[in-house]
Order: structure tokens, then C-alpha cells, then sequence
């Protein structure tokens, strides 16, 4: 009896140390990067009204859905939008969101459009029209990881080819997919329909088909959607990444060195004059 409690109090507790790791191991709302417009607004105008506007609606929606979009009243049609992953709790994607919002006004104050990607969410607003456009567009690409094989990418490409193949997502564009020791997951913003999305996560998948070599783990982050794989230390693929934040080692593949590796490739925060911001 005596015997039984304390082996039962035991599995708690290493329970709840592994549930602490592993809510310790997804820093929801880590930064992956920003974008601001170069264009700015001055305060006390009416587009600064705006802009409160929609980043409070966003931030009011957030605990009831993982995705919407606000559009100001005025002449100046200010377009605010979030996407959290939607396969997290609504707690999860408050919390998310305020932050995005608070980095928002920190890297972006007063710049007439920006956009932030944080690990679980994603918020964006201006007065470009980039709402329900499709952008595939590379805007944060990273490899990482101990070295992989062949047969290790081999997983990755199927990993990543189930996400592709899988069944259109129905309200929140979150995918999930899984080859041998290799996971993958992506998520596209919610105003891209069904048919956009696939499109999106295809063109994300051949990026890190294409970009990552043997790496055992890799992301990409498109301008309406993202991909991610990742080792999960079994089925040989190497364990190496295993335990670290999303299976990266301290060490990146390819050229940038170990900090924020920013692939900006003529998207939208160049074509609409953005800049990219890196931030560790
Ligand atoms: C967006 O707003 C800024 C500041 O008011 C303005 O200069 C710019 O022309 C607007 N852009 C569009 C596409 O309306
Ligand atoms: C924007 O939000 C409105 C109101 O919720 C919704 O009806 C519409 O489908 C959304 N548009 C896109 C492109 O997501």
C-alpha cells in the first residue's frame, strides 16, 4: 500500500517534471522574426487610431479563434490580422498574441504596416492589401541539428510530403505529419483557402527538401505559411537534437553561424519596401 503511494507519487512527480520540460521546451512566444513597413504614420492621426484599432481587435479575438482579420472603418483601411498554430490551446494563443502585439509596438512603432512570427502565432497589419493573397515568398529559413544521412532525409521528404497530401484543413490550416524518427508540422495563415494552402506548404516543403541537406531539423517561413521537421530522436536519424528547443542543436548548418539565420528573398517586406528584423 505504502509501497504503491509512493511509486504512484513518484510517476506525479516525474510527470510533472517532464510536462515542465516539455512546456519549457516550446517557448510559444519565442521570436522567429519581424518585418516593418518603411513608410510611417504620425501619432495623434487618424491612422494611428486605426492601427490601435485593429491590433486591439486582434488582441480581443485571440482567446476565441485561432484566426481572424479586422479591417478599420475608415477611408484608410487598415488590415489587421493573427494566426496562432491551431492545434494549441486558446490560452496559448492569448498569451501569443500579446506578446506578438507588444513586439509589434516595440520594432515597429509608428511604421504603417508590420508583421511579427512568434513560435505559436503570427500577426500582421497595414494598409497593403495583403489580405486572403496568396505569398510564398522565403522570409526566415533555418537548418539545424547534429548531421543526418540519407536515410534520415529520406524520412524528412516523406515526413514533409504527408503534410502536403494532407486532407484540407478545415478551419485553422494547422498539418501535422510523421515519417520514422522524422516529425513534421506546418500552419498557414488563415485567410489563404484549402487549395492556397497546399499550395503554400508544397512550396515550404521544397524549400526544405531543397535547402536543408542532412540536417535533422529545419524551418521555413513563408509570407502565408511555415514548415517545420524535426527529429525525434528515434529511428535513427540521430538522436542528437534530441532534448534540445525544437530539435536544433547549438550548432546551424550552412553559412550564417550559429545565431538567426535570415533568408529574405524578394517577398513582401521587399517588394512593399519592408525590412527584415532579426532579434535574439
Ligand atoms: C498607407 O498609409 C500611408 C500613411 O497614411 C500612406 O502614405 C500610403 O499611401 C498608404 N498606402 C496605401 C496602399 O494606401
Ligand atoms: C475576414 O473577416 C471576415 C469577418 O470575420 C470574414 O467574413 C472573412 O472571411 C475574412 N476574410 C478572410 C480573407 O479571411
Amino acid at each position: 500500500m505504502a509501497t504503491t503511494a509512493t511509486s504512484v507519487a513518484a510517476t506525479l512527480l516525474l510527470s510533472l517534471l517532464l510536462l515542465a520540460r516539455a512546456r519549457g521546451a516550446d517557448d510559444y512566444s519565442g521570436f522567429v522574426y519581424a518585418g516593418c513597413s518603411q513608410g510611417r504614420y504620425a501619432s495623434g492621426t487618424q491612422y494611428a487610431s486605426d492601427v490601435d484599432s485593429v491590433l486591439t481587435s486582434v488582441a480581443n479575438s485571440a482567446p476565441y479563434a485561432p484566426y481572424a482579420n479586422f479591417t478599420s472603418p475608415t477611408s484608410n483601411s487598415v488590415v489587421g490580422l493573427y494566426q496562432c498554430r491551431s492545434d494549441l490551446p486558446a490560452s496559448v494563443c492569448t498569451g501569443c498574441v500579446r506578446s506578438a502585439i507588444s513586439r509589434l509596438s516595440s520594432l515597429c512603432a509608428w511604421a504603417t504596416g508590420g508583421a511579427v512570427q512568434l513560435r505559436a502565432c503570427f500577426v500582421r497589419y497595414g494598409n497593403d492589401t495583403f489580405l486572403g493573397k496568396q505569398d510564398t515568398a522565403v522570409l526566415f529559413k533555418k537548418c539545424g541539428g547534429s548531421p543526418g544521412d540519407a536515410g534520415g532525409a529520406a524520412m524528412r521528404d516523406s515526413a514533409l510530403g504527408a503534410l502536403v497530401a494532407a486532407a484540407a484543413p478545415a478551419g485553422g490550416g494547422y498539418r501535422a505529419g510523421g515519417s520514422g524518427g522524422v516529425q513534421a508540422m506546418s500552419q498557414c495563415v488563415g485567410d489563404l483557402g484549402a487549395k492556397a494552402c497546399s499550395d503554400c506548404v508544397s512550396a515550404a516543403a521544397g524549400q526544405l527538401k531543397a535547402g536543408c541537406g542532412y540536417a535533422t531539423a529545419g524551418e521555413v517561413y513563408l509570407g502565408k505559411c511555415y514548415a517545420r521537421f524535426w527529429a525525434n530522436g528515434a529511428g535513427g536519424f540521430s538522436s542528437g537534437a534530441a532534448g534540445n528547443r525544437y530539435g536544433f542543436g547549438p550548432r546551424l548548418y550552412g553559412e550564417h553561424g550559429d545565431r538567426l539565420v535570415l533568408a529574405v528573398a524578394g517577398g513582401f517586406f521587399t517588394s512593399l519596401a519592408y525590412f527584415t528584423l532579426a532579434l535574439m
